[in-house]
């Protein structure tokens, strides 16, 4: 018999994206629902939502809870859109209907009411689940509710903890603690308190009854102070419920063989698309075209953040452009980033294209039109950008930390294995060197076929990790009956 999963995170594609956390969220619960299982999926009904875009109909209206003196009102409503995954919206325009998701100075008010706001609905719904499997620090007090507050109508029910990202934590003054409802007794050392402040996401480490982050090798990284971000004591104290399940790929949306937003479709059977690709995107980013000359495109489709590793970029940029290569960039976040790059394509107006924003055609056009994509991340929990490009033959060349070290096999031209470029020093000179075996590899044609069709036949689709996910519901809830 299937399981009733929900699934609460605070972005979802196609709904609101900004990083690899809505693509995981968009695409697990339908390969979940794939298996046999009632999935359904909450989030919050950002201004993005429009009912132009995603109609929905109120399910549960008037859903009244407590937010320290006061009570709130909110609506629960239901995509009708799809039909695999019901997929609900907290309507409470007043904490919501904004531009930006995250960043709000009551961003700790925004998500206390959502949290509490899904155990409102799953009260109102009727529809009691076997298991909450919450995303990251925004459904970090899903847990605490299900284990205080709403045990007695959830006595049966487990909760799983996913950590996409342990640097982004929601940790605000302890001001905010009477608006959760929650005793105070909770907020010590060993539960909400961090630091003398409240902490969303180790609240999820502690109250939930299973825990897994998005590759094995993160898993490992999170419990030593040098990845751990202040909470490797919680994670190591919980090791025995913390595992790693790597992140699939939907490969509905990312198929150039099939892939709305690029100019000319291709496939392993037959790549000649590629190159039109690779033209289209020197055309539209004012990059000179290259046709017929062994000069490497690549691409950089990331948000803007110390994470990504782009300080080693700024130190190699000119012995990695003296390669005789050409750099397009997507991307959107930090002010200091977004400088950098720009400094870079003034300097290099005809080989480096910069473009800030989120632009999803874009992004697509990049993985299929590059032949070599960066990820020089510092940390990364899994990484789906290395992923995609795999998928549409672009080499990733990336550094060997979490989810990137775990998916990507340095090529070797002797044996003729691996499927992308790495390097594992924080380090410009290891940087370069990664870009300079992988430019050399481009220029010999028949390793680069080699190395190209080994990304190609990779294979990261959900299934497997969704099944991984089914036996750690399955193990939440023998905790859960402990
Ligand atoms: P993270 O979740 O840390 O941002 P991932 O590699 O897991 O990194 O996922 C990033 C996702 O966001 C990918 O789907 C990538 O294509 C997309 N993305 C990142 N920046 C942009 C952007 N500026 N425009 C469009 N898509 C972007
Ligand atoms: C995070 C991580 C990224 C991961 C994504 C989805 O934002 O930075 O590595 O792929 O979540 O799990």
């Amino acid at each position: 018999m299937g399981f009733k999963v929900l699934q609460v995170a605070g972005e979802v594609y196609p709904f609101a994206k900004t990083g690899g956390l809505a693509d995981v969220v968009g695409a697990l619960p339908k390969a979940l629902a794939r298996l046999g299982h009632d999935v359904r999926v909450v989030m919050p009904k950002y201004q993005q939502v429009t009912e132009e875009k995603f109609p929905s109909q109120p399910v549960a209206t008037d859903l009244f809870y407590p937010l320290g003196n006061e009570f709130k009102s909110v609506t629960i409503r239901q995509w009708t859109g799809g039909t695999e995954v019901p997929t609900y919206f907290v309507d409470a325009p007043e904490f919501f209907h904004r531009p930006q998701l995250y960043g709000h100075s009551d961003d700790a008010v925004r998500f206390i009411a959502f949290a509490r706001a899904v155990l409102e609905m799953v009260r109102a719904l009727n529809w009691t689940p076997d298991v909450i499997h919450c995303h990251d620090w925004h459904a970090g007090l899903v847990p605490v509710y299900v284990k205080t507050l709403y045990a007695q109508d959830l006595p049966q029910t487990a909760t799983v903890f996913t950590i996409h990202n342990l640097a982004y934590q929601g940790v605000f003054s302890k001001d905010v603690y009477p608006l959760t409802g929650l005793d105070w007794s909770l907020f010590n050392h060993h539960q909400l308190e961090f630091y003398d402040q409240l902490n969303f996401l180790k609240a999820g480490l502690v109250f939930a009854d299973a825990l897994n982050t998005v590759s094995e090798k993160y898993a490992e990284e999170i419990q030593t102070p040098e990845y751990g971000e202040r909470l490797e004591g919680v994670l190591i104290a919980r090791r025995d419920r913390l595992s790693g399940v790597l992140n699939g790929i939907d490969y509905a949306e990312w198929n150039p063989a099939t892939d709305p937003h690029i100019a000319a479709p291709y496939s392993p059977d037959d790549l000649s698309g590629k190159a039109q690709n690779k033209r289209a995107l020197q055309e539209r980013c004012g990059l000179n075209t290259t046709d017929g000359s062994p000069i490497p495109l690549i691409g950089v489709v990331s948000r803007l953040s110390g994470q990504k590793g782009f300080d080693l970029v700024a130190e190699a940029i000119d012995d990695i452009m003296a390669l005789d290569v050409q750099l397009v960039v997507l991307g959107a976040g930090d002010e200091y980033y977004t400088n950098l790059f720009r400094r870079i394509g003034e300097r290099y107006p005809s080989a480096a294209s910069v473009n800030f924003r989120f632009d999803e055609p874009l992004a697509h056009q990049i993985y299929a039109g590059c032949d070599l994509f960066l990820m020089p991340s510092r940390y990364e929990p899994c990484g789906l950008g290395q992923l995609i490009s795999l998928k549409y033959g672009t080499i990733p060349i990336v550094r060997r930390t979490g989810g990137l070290a775990d998916t990507i096999q340095e090529f070797n031209p002797d044996s003729g294995l691996g499927n992308g470029f790495s390097f594992e020093e924080y380090a410009a000179s290891a940087l370069l060197n990664a870009v300079r075996n992988a430019v050399n590899t481009y220029r010999m044609p028949s390793a680069w076929e080699r190395v190209v069709r080994n990304a190609l036949s990779c294979d990261f689709s959900w299934d497997v990790s969704a099944r991984k996910y089914v036996d750690l519901y399955e193990k939440a809830r023998n905790y859960a009956r402990r």
